[in-house]
């Protein structure tokens, strides 16, 4: 009688072992390989990973808004996303909008309205005002659309609606919406 032959040792991983995946995406206009795990958000894969600290993490669990940032086009919470699922993406942080010598319209709107006080939530509130902008534009509805009277000129309410997922601890609400008045006003 033949002996059993041992039986072949399967391949688990140990215990320690981190699943990682490669992502390829683009931010701010620049293509990024990186191999991650895959545990990893959208929030610390460019904050750890891509050094780009302009994105702030508040609560990272999608309750503040300070992480926003834009991803082909339309805004998301990135510590609620996993890098790994952006494959092929197009993301724009904050350092994507605009340089000091060359700012966007909608960061030289917040420092005329002085749309801030200590500046975490900045990033994010100034990201979701421009993607904002862009949803009013396209039609995109809200609770308050009525609100939206076929032009370009959307009502402090409308624009107050559409931000309420970024919170400022400073209250600097008023004066965002103002900011964001003067850019819509400025590309009506
Ligand atoms: Fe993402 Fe607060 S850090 S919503
Ligand atoms: Fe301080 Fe908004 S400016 S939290």
């Amino acid at each position: 009688m033949t002996a059993t032959p041992p039986m072949a040792h399967a391949r688990t991983p140990a215990p320690d072992a981190v699943p990682t995946e490669s992502v390829r995406f683009t931010v701010n206009g620049s293509e990024h390989t990186l191999e991650l795990d895959t545990r990893v958000t959208l929030l610390d894969a460019l904050r750890e990973h891509l050094k780009l600290t302009g994105t702030k993490k508040g609560c990272d669990h999608g309750q503040c808004g300070a992480c926003t940032v834009i991803v082909n086009g339309e805004r998301i919470n990135s510590c609620l996303s996993f890098a790994v699922m952006h494959e092929g993406d197009e993301v724009t942080t904050i350092e994507g909008l605009g340089t000091p010598d060359d700012l966007h319209p909608m960061q030289a709107a917040f420092i005329e309205h002085d749309g801030y006080q200590c500046g975490y939530c900045t990033p994010g509130q100034i990201c979701s005002a421009v993607a904002v902008l862009d949803e009013i534009r396209a039609g995109i509805p809200s609770h308050v659309s009525d609100d939206i009277t076929g032009s370009f000129a959307p009502t402090e309410m409308e624009m107050r609606e559409r931000m309420s997922g970024n919170i400022c601890r400073c209250g600097a609400y008023s004066n965002i919406a103002e900011a964001m008045a003067q850019v819509a006003g400025e590309s009506a």
